[in-house]
């Protein structure tokens, strides 16, 4: 049971790592890992949803990703996620919510690009929960854009470098949000180039728990240990 329903927060960030080892200790090939994990995420998109979580964002593929065997990553990018998108989009727009990517899809397959397209685009007017799902999304290739898009501004001279600020720099990133919350599963104790400007004060959660095992139980943990932090912003403690 979520004990404090009156401060969820408002947005919840997972790096959804573990797949590989789930899979490992079943004596299974990884790709039946990252399987598994869709099952998790659709349990976990559906129970964020029906609380009213505003954002979830989940890291489903980073810039670094693509060091991995060459049969690993094509199950991702090419078969898996057009399987999730083509199977869950109905009804990830009957329950109104939006899905975003964060991240470069251009060096993503036609295929691949083609279903992200239209879901993006089917789903855009929803007011729901907004499901970001990064992909070759990274926290560095990130800010690097924005710079370029700041630098070609001053170029055009419509700004000088005095006009560069915090809320420029965010207003070019693939996302401004901020996550409330991030969650790691898998025990690793690193953002692995996740949100690294965003995440700046977020509360950090992690649980050794593999993503395939992650259930709605474990999130209200999450959200329930969430609830028991102090976020001070740098200031002096909040009175409860
Ligand atoms: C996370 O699980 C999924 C992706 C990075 C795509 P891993 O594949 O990293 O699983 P482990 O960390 O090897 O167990
Ligand atoms: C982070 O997990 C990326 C995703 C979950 C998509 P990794 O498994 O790639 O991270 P490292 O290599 O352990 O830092
Ligand atoms: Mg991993």
């Amino acid at each position: 049971m979520i004990e404090k329903l009156n401060t969820l927060p408002e947005h919840i960030a997972i790096i959804m790592d573990g797949n590989g080892r789930w899979a490992s200790q079943k004596k299974l090939p990884r790709t039946l890992g990252h399987k598994a994990g869709v099952e998790a995420l659709k349990e976990i998109v559906r129970y964020t949803s029906s609380i009213k979580i505003k954002i979830l964002t989940v890291y489903a593929f980073s810039t670094e990703n693509w060091k991995r065997p060459l049969e690993e990553v094509e199950y991702l990018i090419n078969y898996l996620l057009i399987e999730f998108l083509k199977k869950e989009i109905d009804e990830i727009n009957r329950n109104n919510v939006k899905i975003r990517i964060l991240g470069d899809i251009k060096p993503l397959p036609k295929k691949t690009k083609e279903e992200i397209i239209k879901a993006v685009e089917l789903t855009k007017n929803n007011k729901g929960l907004l499901f970001n799902i990064a992909l070759n999304y990274g926290g560095k290739d990130e800010l690097v854009n924005s710079f370029r898009v700041i630098s070609e501004m001053i170029l055009k001279k419509t700004i000088t470098p005095t006009d560069i600020n915090e809320k420029l720099v965010s207003k070019y990133l693939y996302t401004a949000n901020e996550p409330d919350l991030i969650i790691r599963t898998g025990g690793e104790k690193r953002l692995s180039n996740f949100l690294i400007w965003q995440g700046a004060y977020s509360e950090l959660y992690f649980t050794d728990v593999f993503w395939p095992d992650f259930k709605k139980e474990n999130l209200i943990e999450a959200i329930n240990d969430y609830n028991t932090r102090n976020r001070r912003f740098g200031g002096l403690k909040m009175e409860e």
